[in-house]
């Protein structure tokens, strides 16, 4: 609607002698907060300065030279603002024959040059913990993914696993040192407790890193048969234990990259730095000084010459556009790691490395408890089975709270489903820039900003539509629409624009909020209009099927299974 608003407004603007791209309109429309003050609003202010007048007779005249449209009932000038007033029956009918038409493609944007672009995210190391901070990454790699894919690019989604270096050294000298009469385990949390012991013994004494330090490099140069073999098994049981993590979160990759694997490159690359004085020896090791551009010293290998992250990284962005021709490339990471990512793209553009343009970060802020109130075995951090174990917990409660009856095996299954996407959701709706205190009762509050609120109108949906039974007539008597309807088709009408937004920011939180206000206002709607057998069955019937239509595209771009049942 916005387009075909700013496409109105460009014209008219236009015989006023403002020329304005269509997009700039569009930008700056706002939605009233009340719909007696119009559906879309254009303010005028700032004209002011173009048309050396003031900004009320600005709206009035322009307003006089646009022409009407069916889609609208009125288009009034009221202050500085011009007021569009949908023409709410038409409308009503042509959106709900779209949504009910395009199903799955409702929202997608018009198409556009196709893009290949890799967002590389989730990147859990082996030898330690998922935890929840992992959970967030995944949460906004894999939203991103779809929403990037639905606008119509062709996404590789790629993780890139920590399986070398510093902490695996540690966890590998650990288990030797204290844990050799311990069978080995495929069990996420025993693997996260002997790096978490590593971590304690060399707190306490800090000459034990030497230690790790021989291992590390032995480990590097791949020479000990014994140790490599260790390595290889132990990052084997790490990485079995996160398949069924990421199937549980609803992802998977197409590409999977390993520290290990960049590590030769990655020293190659330092040498030729180091050879065209991109990169310098400082103290034995060989650094990058980039403290002209205010980001410090970049040390790529150490004294005794291992390789370290920022290395492997510069390796890896050659190896990603070498191989798969890469429009763009998007790292999902942690803001923590915001100092390194601006290093990064720093030095590939010293080393003139032609892509460097086409690498952007997404960071995201921590996620934190509540302390005291989740469980860790670990200390450090909370992993992702306790979190999930005590998320499901919480949730069969609340589920048995309303359904006393149902059966173990459909209990189990709901509370996972259910836990699942009020997680991700909660790790949604906050801008990735924020920090998020997570609760599990907000996130699992069945009547409040929640998934499960979501989750629950949707399935409420359904049951509705199932209850009628019958194939309802789609189309769509003219009656007059009460508010609460309008208010529905109003939100319903917003989704292409909501898409958009979440796109270009790189941010899901749009289109979570956005589900959670739809579910709100359908829900409004249940409440002041009776369906099933009142005189506006079929359109109030169509209606609801187009709700559930475009939140079920919601979910879809949020990677939360939607349930039919709650
Ligand atoms: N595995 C890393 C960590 O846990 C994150 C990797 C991020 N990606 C990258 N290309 N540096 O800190």
């Amino acid at each position: 609607m916005k387009k075909l608003i700013a496409k109105i407004l460009k014209k008219a603007l236009a015989e006023k002698g403002i020329e304005l791209k269509e997009e700039e309109i569009e930008g700056s429309l706002e939605i009233p907060p009340s719909s007696d003050l119009g559906d879309y609003s254009f303010p005028c202010f700032s004209l002011k300065e173009k048309l050396k007048d003031n900004p009320v007779k600005i709206a009035s005249e322009i307003k006089n030279k646009i022409n009407s449209s069916e889609n609208f009932e009125s288009i009034q000038a009221k202050g500085a603002y011009i007021n569009f007033f949908l023409n709410r029956e038409k409308i009503a009918g042509n959106l709900i024959k779209e949504i009910l038409k395009e199903k799955d493609n409702f929202g997608k944007p018009d198409a556009k040059k196709k893009e290949k672009i890799m967002i590389e995210f989730s990147q859990a190391n082996t030898h330690k913990a998922f935890h929840v901070g992992h959970i967030r990454g995944t949460s906004i790699g894999e939203s991103l993914a779809r929403i990037f894919e639905f606008s119509g690019e062709k996404v590789l989604r790629a993780n890139y696993q920590g399986d070398s270096g510093m902490h695996v050294a540690k966890w590998i000298w650990c288990y030797k040192k204290y844990h050799s009469k311990e069978k080995l385990r495929k069990d996420e949390s025993w693997i996260a407790s002997i790096y978490v012991d590593s971590v304690k013994h060399l707190a306490e004494n800090e000459l034990l890193q030497k230690e790790v330090d021989v291992i590390n490099r032995k480990l590097s140069e791949g020479k000990d048969k014994s140790l490599v073999s260790l390595w290889k098994k132990t990052r084997k049981l790490s990485l079995d234990s996160f398949v069924k993590i990421y199937k549980e979160l609803n992802t998977h990759f197409d590409v999977y990259f390993f520290e290990s694997k960049v590590e030769k490159s990655g020293k190659k690359i330092t040498e030729e730095l180091l050879k065209k004085r991109i990169a310098e020896i400082s103290d034995d090791a060989i650094i990058v000084d980039l403290k002209k551009y205010n980001l410090g010293v970049w040390v790529l290998l150490r004294k005794d010459k291992t390789v370290l992250y920022s290395a492997k990284d510069l390796a890896l962005a050659e190896e990603k556009f070498k191989k798969f021709k890469l429009d763009k490339n998007i790292y999902v990471i942690g803001a923590a790691q915001s100092l390194h990512m601006a290093q990064l793209f720093k030095t590939l553009e010293l080393m003139k490395f032609k892509k460097a343009g086409n690498c952007e970060f997404v960071p995201f802020s921590e996620v934190r408890l509540p302390t005291g109130k989740m469980s860790s075995r670990t200390g450090e951090n909370i992993l992702y089975s306790d979190f999930l174990k005590e998320m499901t917990d919480y949730s069969k409660e609340e589920i048995k709270k309303r359904q006393p009856l149902i059966s173990e095996k459909e209990l189990e299954n709901r509370a996972l489903k259910i836990s699942i996407a009020s997680i991700k959701y909660f790790m949604l709706k906050q801008s990735s820039n924020r920090v998020i205190i997570f609760s599990k009762e907000d996130a699992l509050n069945f009547e409040g900003d929640s998934g499960a609120y979501i989750l629950y109108s949707y399935a409420r949906a359904s049951s509705i539509i199932k209850k009628a039974g019958k194939n309802f007539k789609k189309n769509l008597e003219k009656g007059k629409l009460e508010s609460a309807e309008f208010e529905l088709i109003k939100k319903l009408l917003q989704f292409k624009d909501i898409v958009l937004n979440s796109f270009s920011n790189r941010n899901p939180a749009a289109i979570a909020n956005y589900s959670y206000q739809l579910s709100q206002l359908f829900n409004e709607f249940y409440h002041a209009c009776p369906v099933i057998n009142s005189d506006r069955e079929d359109f109030r019937l169509s209606l609801i099927n187009s709700f559930r239509q475009v939140l079920k595209n919601s979910l879809y771009l949020l990677g939360i299974e939607a349930i039919e049942e709650m």
